[in-house]
């Protein structure tokens, strides 16, 4: 056979063109689907092989030649692409049609918000809904804002009542001015500095003392401040405000108290406990004793730190509260370790 003869004869296109739409509709596998790609449209495929043929034809033959094999091409590469898909819709599990319905599912584990991340919103809603800005603060905070400016100057012995955690870093006069804040009050201050009143505000956040932990003492916890000012406000205000406020947290029933305390920001101070025997009148109907528990420190705010913000005394007055999130968040869960919420033992925070 010489090179003349092989070259008049134009390789039939038709013919490879059947075989090949043959069996690409016998795959039924992507494994399979994809070996015939290769087989025939592949860089070394049969597709290629015809299009370098076309230098062995006559020239006048090649035109109708090459489009040929283009179309072909063009045809192969349209149902291969509609095999594919036939074939991953059969493959999916949707298509099979024996699947049970009823069987149970995945379970999927929810999280859900730490009890004491409920608490502080379950407040914070309270004092919301009576008009309160809910506002946060610095946990790193400079003693000028933690005690000076709330009237407890250096060697104050109210200072001893605060296990302090200070920062490490001493100024110029070998003072160290920066600390862990140990209660929500400096926010009272950052606050008034620079808005004139009307103020009302909550003020959620972190608090952390150099303490012993024992099941009623952590070395961090969280606390919610309050501060109103404005003109005319009366202890009156503040007792409402708080009554109102542990009514919507305990139920139209609770008993509130009101005794003596002290607090050098605050004059007149004084701690709220609740009767935590009348909250649920229906359920404990036959307790007739009480049971005091203490929930909050509060007072009217002291002139010396409204003249320290640079507020008229003649003019504002207001009261402020400090409330403990953590003996709320155990009273009302019946949780009686308050390390509990900080161990992230998931067989506890799974029951919130
Ligand atoms: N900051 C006080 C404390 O941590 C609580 C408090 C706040 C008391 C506001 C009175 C007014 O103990």
């Amino acid at each position: 056979m010489n090179k003349n003869t092989e070259k008049n004869t134009a390789p039939n296109i038709d013919e490879v063109l059947h075989s090949a739409l043959k069996e690409l509709n016998a795959t039924k596998t992507l494994e399979s689907l994809d070996e015939w790609r290769v087989r025939y449209l592949g860089r070394k495929g049969i597709v290629v092989q015809l299009k370098r043929s076309i230098s062995d034809l006559p020239s006048a033959e090649r035109p109708e030649f090459g489009h040929a094999i283009n179309s072909a091409s063009a045809l192969l590469e349209e149902k291969l692409l509609g095999q594919r898909t036939k074939i991953s819709t059969n493959n999916s599990p949707n298509h099979t049609e024996s699947i049970d319905v009823t069987l149970p599912g995945i379970p999927i584990n929810n999280g859900s918000l730490h009890p004491i991340t409920q608490t502080i919103r379950d407040i914070c809603e309270a004092f919301s809904s009576m008009g309160f800005e809910i506002i946060e603060g610095p946990e790193v905070e400079l003693d000028h804002y933690n005690f000076q400016m709330l009237n407890i100057p250096k060697h104050h012995p109210a200072r001893d009542g605060f296990n302090t955690l200070w920062i490490d870093q001493e100024d110029d006069s070998g003072e160290r001015p920066m600390l862990l804040r140990t209660h929500t009050s400096p926010m009272q201050i950052r606050t008034m500095e620079k808005q004139d009143p009307p103020v009302r505000l909550v003020v959620p956040g972190k608090v952390y003392r150099y303490e012993a932990t024992d099941s009623s003492h952590e070395w961090h916890f969280s606390q919610i401040e309050g501060l109103a000012v404005d003109k005319g406000i009366t202890f009156a205000n503040l007792k409402g405000t708080l009554y109102e406020f542990a009514r919507i947290l305990f139920g139209e029933d609770v008993k509130v108290r009101f005794r003596c305390d002290y607090f050098p920001f605050v004059e007149p101070g004084a701690e709220m406990a609740i009767d935590w025997n009348s909250r649920t009148k229906d359920t404990d109907k036959n307790i007739d004793e009480e049971n005091w528990i203490e929930i909050l420190g509060a007072g009217m705010v002291h002139p010396k730190v409204l003249k320290a913000v640079g507020y008229d005394t003649d003019k504002y007055t207001g009261f402020a509260f400090g409330i403990g999130v953590e003996r709320i968040a155990m009273l009302k869960n019946g949780i009686d370790d308050i390390r509990l919420f900080y161990n992230n033992d998931i067989r506890f925070l799974g029951q919130f």
